[in-house]
This record gives structure tokens, C-alpha cells and sequence, in this order.
């Protein structure tokens, strides 16, 4: 990989600023080094007033080609409906820009696979996928001790994401354009289990789900709590869960079980390290969504992408792991809707 600047601050813009969108440009303006967000780029007027007053970031676009033309940004970070994520990402490198992308890359693989052609094409440019959970402390100890032979060879990984119960139901308006919940929950749980089982291929996967509490979702073809089976070349399996309707809070958890021993990630979703006692009994509190789990990984996730633009740290996480997640992904859909196992 190229260095494109590696002394001086990038500039950065950033397309999409709707519930994630807000946090990373919160992050990107006032916590993240070596970098300016300079650039805004919204369909939305309201979203637009945000950044300019909020962020206080003076180039403001409504439309995306002009903001993609703007020769005063070097980084374009993607923050926008997966569905837009391929066209966006291959006009931002053919502008010449290094492009952040949020998971998953793309909904089908024409379209990951254009992205990666194109990325190919350019080089010089860094292209990443935001695959939040590499870049957690936890799960970057659980991985180093997983490669280092620490639980033997690592044969299952049996992984959750868990929401709590949204009663507005954002997910629902969201269901058109995210993919279903395992491309839009579950793929964080493929691209761990491929990374902490040595990134083997993925032969056939099975899925079932059930609607708990949004029967709404059933109109989009997807459910609120999701089941599936991977299984891998050479034995390895993964069984995942994805739930939009926990009580409790959110609850991320991995578990990487191995021929010498196993790794827990995440139990017990606890907010803090205060355990409570009294007369109601011992508890502790819970987190309330993904980004209070991963707010720091998410800008560990920032700096290790601004290093790889500014050429002092070459990425681990490529395309094609993303595009491996999306199939993964794309296959347990297909059992959703088929109720048979379907081939990788
Ligand atoms: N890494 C994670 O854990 C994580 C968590 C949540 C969401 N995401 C991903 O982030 C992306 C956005 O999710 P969200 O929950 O913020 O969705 P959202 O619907 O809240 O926000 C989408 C934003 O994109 C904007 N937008 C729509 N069309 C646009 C266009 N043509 N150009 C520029 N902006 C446009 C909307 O105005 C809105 O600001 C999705 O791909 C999702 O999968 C990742």
C-alpha cells in the first residue's frame, strides 16, 4: 500500500448522517487524530443543519455526485443505506478518494465484487469495511489468543447479537434497504467467526427465524430473532443469533470453543463493573445499544483506517473478507426463505 499523505491531516467527508452517521461525525470532528471532517453530504436538511451547526463543518451537500466531486476532501467515509454502499464506494475511489464503507459492503456479490475491481484498479487508495468488532479490545485479545494456539484448533464459534426491544420498531422502515437481520446483525458474527476460525471457506448454511413481537417484518421477507448454521470446510461450524427484541438491553457475545479450551466474549452485556446487592437481590446494569458496547472500538475502527490512508499502518481487514461475509450472509438468507439448507 501507498502513502497518499502521510504528513499532514486528511480531510475527510462524510455521506450519511443518520444514527450512525451522527456518532462517527461526532467522533471524526472533535476525537480522531490526524484528520479534519471538513464535508458533509445528506439528503436530509435537518441531518445538513445538524453537522453545520453541531459540527460546525461549512461544506454541506445535498446531493451526493457534488459532494464525491469536491477536490477539497481525500477521505470519503460511507455512512449511508447498504444499498447505496456499492455505487457510492466506486464513485468515491474513481474520484480518487480513500473510502471508509460501514458493513456490510454490498446486499449481493455483483456488486461486491464490482467494488472489488475497481478497488484493484486504484492502488493507492485504502477501501474498508467497517467491521467494528475486530478493532475491540476484548475481541482483539480473544483473536491474539486464539492464533496463538492458546484453546488448541478452534472448531465452533456460537455468536450473538442481540438487541433490546425497539417498541417503535426503526428496524422495520429500515428492513427495505438493511438486507434482513443477518446481513445487517449476523454479518459482524460471520466476519468474527471466519476471523477467529482462520478464514476458512464456507460450504452450506442453514437459517430459521420467528417474528416475537414485529410481525410487520414478515412483509419484508424477515424476522426478529434469526438462527443460523454455517459450516466450514474442514469440520469448523458457526452457529449464530441475531435477536431485535431482547428485554434487557443489548447483548453481544462470542464464544470460540477449541480442542484445548474456550473463549467468552461479552456474557452478561453489564454497562459497568458495579455488581449491585440489596433486598431485590444482586444485579448489575445492562448496555442499552451497540454503539455504548463499541463506542471505543469504533474509534480504534476510525484511527486504524485514517493510519492506512496516511500510510503508517497497512490493514489486516480486506475486501475480500467482506465480500466472504456478504456470501455467508446471502446463503442464510436464502435458507430464511427456502427452510432447506442452501450451498455457500
Ligand atoms: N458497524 C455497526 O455496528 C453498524 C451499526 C449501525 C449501522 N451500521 C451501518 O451503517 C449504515 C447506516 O445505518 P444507520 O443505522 O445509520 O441508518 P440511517 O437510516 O439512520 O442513516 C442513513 C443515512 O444516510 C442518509 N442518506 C440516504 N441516502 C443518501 C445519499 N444518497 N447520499 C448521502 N446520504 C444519504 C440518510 O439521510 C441518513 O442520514 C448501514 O449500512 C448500516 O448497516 C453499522
Amino acid at each position: 500500500m501507498a502513502t497518499a499523505q502521510p504528513l499532514q491531516n486528511l480531510r475527510i467527508g462524510i455521506a450519511g448522517l443518520g444514527r450512525l452517521g451522527q456518532r462517527h461525525a461526532e467522533a471524526l470532528a472533535f476525537r480522531t487524530r490526524h484528520c479534519s471532517l471538513v464535508a458533509a453530504c445528506s439528503p436530509v436538511a435537518s441531518e445538513r443543519a445538524f453537522a453545520g451547526e453541531q459540527l460546525g463543518i461549512g461544506r454541506l451537500y445535498e446531493d451526493f455526485d457534488a459532494f464525491i466531486a469536491d477536490p477539497e476532501i481525500d477521505v470519503v467515509v460511507l455512512v449511508t443505506p447498504t444499498s447505496l454502499h456499492a455505487n457510492q464506494a466506486i464513485a468515491a475511489l474513481e474520484a480518487g478518494k480513500h473510502v471508509f464503507i460501514e458493513k456490510p459492503l454490498a446486499l449481493n456479490l455483483a456488486d461486491c465484487e464490482r467494488v472489488l475491481a475497481v478497488a484493484e484498479k486504484h492502488p493507492q487508495q485504502v477501501a474498508m469495511v467497517g467491521f467494528v468488532r475486530r478493532f475491540d479490545p476484548s475481541y482483539l485479545a480473544a483473536q491474539a489468543s486464539v492464533a496463538a494456539g492458546e484453546i488448541g484448533k478452534p472448531f465452533l464459534v456460537r455468536s450473538q447479537t442481540c438487541d433490546q426491544n425497539d417498541p417503535e420498531g426503526f428496524f422495520v422502515r429500515f428492513a427495505p434497504t438493511s438486507g434482513g437481520i443477518f446481513m445487517d446483525c449476523s454479518v459482524h458474527d460471520i466476519d468474527l467467526a471466519r476471523w477467529m476460525l482462520g478464514r476458512p471457506k464456507a460450504l452450506r448454511a442453514f437459517a430459521t427465524g420467528t417474528n416475537a413481537l414485529h410481525p410487520a417484518l414478515a412483509e419484508f421477507g424477515d424476522v426478529d430473532n434469526g438462527l443460523a448454521v454455517v459450516e466450514f470446510e474442514g469440520g469448523a461450524k458457526a452457529v449464530l443469533y441475531a435477536s431485535r427484541t431482547m428485554a434487557h438491553g443489548h447483548e453481544t457475545s462470542t464464544e470460540i470453543i477449541g480442542t484445548a479450551g474456550k473463549l467468552l466474549v461479552g456474557e452478561h452485556a453489564a454497562r459497568d463493573r458495579i455488581v449491585r446487592s440489596d433486598s431485590l437481590g444482586v444485579r448489575h446494569a445492562v448496555l442499552g445499544d451497540f454503539y455504548e458496547r463499541f463506542e471505543a472500538a469504533f474509534a480504534a475502527e476510525m484511527a486504524a483506517f485514517v493510519a492506512a490512508c496516511r500510510g503508517v499502518q497497512p490493514l489486516t481487514l480486506t475486501l475480500s473478507d467482506a465480500l466472504e461475509a456478504t456470501r455467508i450472509g446471502l446463503a442464510i438468507a436464502r435458507s430464511l426463505r427456502s427452510g432447506m439448507p442452501e450451498a455457500v
